[in-house]
């Protein structure tokens, strides 16, 4: 047995996308157990770019079956067009893909709220993707959601009837927003009636009889661990649990099925979105700092799902050994070390300072992290090349210095490290 949950352990858009796609090969399945169209999940091979936000990065290997389960939010719309994107590409989506008869359906009024909710926040925003995400998560708590096995029942006619003078009562009267539609809504259930209920399937039931038959599994994360909803720095967080332990839940498996976690981290660290970020130093909001600025252009750090540009920081250890705690990882994989290539110096946080007292862990009030400052170690830095490197000896001894003491500090071993967006660009140490 060797099943693999590949999870973020930062604030998202660590290079999850890329991990997956170049491990999938050894893969049978790759299943994706939360989140929804909030990810943007980028595979690069060649000259040829994919940003994957519902379908599992698994998706462009001909023997990986894909697995969309119960935990994940889909947006027929976006489904549908990202199904149509890859299709128009060649690969046989219908094939290789199946959805979760469970999961829940984003319609129109989640994507309304949610842009309703910010707009009224003004300055409070938390700076969501707008996607509907919070909303019909939700709906699902409440118990009010539509699933896509719901797209048959009896009563639907009735719940969405009833969904929608709620939501219209909170866009009107509370949010000063416009309604909603019934059309629209209904829109969006026809494509999902016609394109996605022929891919609904009983996804707990694939996985127990084709892990039972061998079968390995890639457990595929979206966002990080400092946005999962209960771990993260709420309330600047998504609505779903990130962690590895929700991969379970989201799909449908037991305990006993997982081997090994990775932990997915940047050689520095980024965040798009509103809440603290204590290593931050450039920003698009007039924070500015050299080195920052360095790590925002070289890593083009723009939101491969909104296009929104990244806050960029300094590797954050306090924030990897909380992830480490959290998700029991076992394995870290480094991406981006490339981007720090011409650094004079590169530094690590490895505790913080508040009101003349260390802290060693995330404090759970956000705004005590938010006063929180960052204490550093420095390390020099690097003139060579680390571009493509595909084994340690390519590198020069400075960045390996880093490596090694990413290791010493979050107490974990390095297993991968990522030199470059493309595929082949991988250490496997
Ligand atoms: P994900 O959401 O975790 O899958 O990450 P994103 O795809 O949102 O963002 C990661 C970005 O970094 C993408 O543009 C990747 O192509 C790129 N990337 C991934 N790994 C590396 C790397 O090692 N070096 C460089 N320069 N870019 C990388
Ligand atoms: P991947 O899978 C980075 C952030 C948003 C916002 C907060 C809540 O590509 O790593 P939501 O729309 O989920 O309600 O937004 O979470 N966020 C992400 N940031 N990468 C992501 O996904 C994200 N998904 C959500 O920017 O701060
Ligand atoms: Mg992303």
């Amino acid at each position: 047995m060797s099943n693999i949950v590949a999870i973020g352990i930062q604030w998202g858009d660590e290079g999850k996308g890329k991990i997956v796609d170049l491990l999938a090969p050894e893969m049978d399945i790759v299943a994706r157990f939360q989140g929804g169209p909030n990810a943007g999940h980028t595979l690069v091979i060649g000259d040829q770019k994919t940003v994957l936000n519902h379908i599992p990065s698994g998706i462009l290997h001909a023997d990986t079956l894909s697995l969309i389960g119960n935990g994940t939010v889909v947006d027929p719309f976006r489904l549908v067009e990202e199904m149509d994107m890859l299709l128009d590409a060649g690969v046989p989506v219908y094939d290789r893909l199946r959805i979760s008869d469970r999961c829940q359906l984003i319609l129109p009024y989640h994507r309304a709220l949610d842009a309703a909710r910010e707009a009224a926040k003004g300055e409070g925003k938390i700076g969501t993707t707008g996607r509907g995400i919070g909303p019909c998560y939700e709906d699902k708590t409440a118990r009010r959601g539509i699933r896509l096995t719901d797209l048959n029942a009896e009563d639907l006619d009735a719940r969405l009837e009833e969904n929608l003078r709620y939501v219209n009562f909170m866009l009107t009267e509370f949010l000063h927003a416009g309604p909603v539609k019934r059309a629209e809504v209904d829109k969006a259930l026809d494509l999902a009636r016609e394109r996605l209920l022929p891919l609904a399937a009983d996804v707990p039931l694939i996985l127990h009889e084709r892990i039972k038959a061998g079968a390995r599994v890639l457990f595929e994360g979206a966002q990080g661990s400092m946005l999962d909803v209960d771990h993260g720095t709420y309330p600047f967080v998504t609505s779903s649990n990130t962690v590895a332990g929700a991969a379970l839940a989201g799909l449908g498996v037991g305990p006993g099925q997982v081997d090994k976690v990775l932990g997915i981290c940047k050689a520095y660290t980024t965040r798009v979105g509103a809440g603290p970020f204590p290593t931050e130093l450039y920003n698009a909001e007039g924070m500015d700092d050299a080195s920052g600025r360095h790590m925002a252009e070289k890593g083009q750090e723009f939101g491969a799902t909104t296009g929104r540009p990244r806050r960029t920081g300094w590797f954050d250890a306090v924030v990897v050994q909380h992830a480490v705690r959290i998700n029991g990882v076992t394995d870290l994989a480094i991406t981006k070390l490339d981007v720090l290539d011409g650094l004079d110096e590169v530094k690590l946080c490895v505790a913080y300072e508040r009101g003349g007292q260390q802290l060693v862990s995330i404090p759970a009030d956000c705004r005590a992290l938010d006063e929180c400052t960052p204490v550093y170690e420095t390390l020099p830095g690097w003139s060579e090349t680390t571009f493509g490197a595909t084994s340690l000896d390519q590198l020069p001894a400075n960045a390996v210095a880093l490596l090694r003491r990413i290791e010493e500090v979050c107490e974990c071993p390095v297993t991968m490290l990522s030199t470059g967006p493309d595929r082949d660009h991988i250490c496997h140490l």
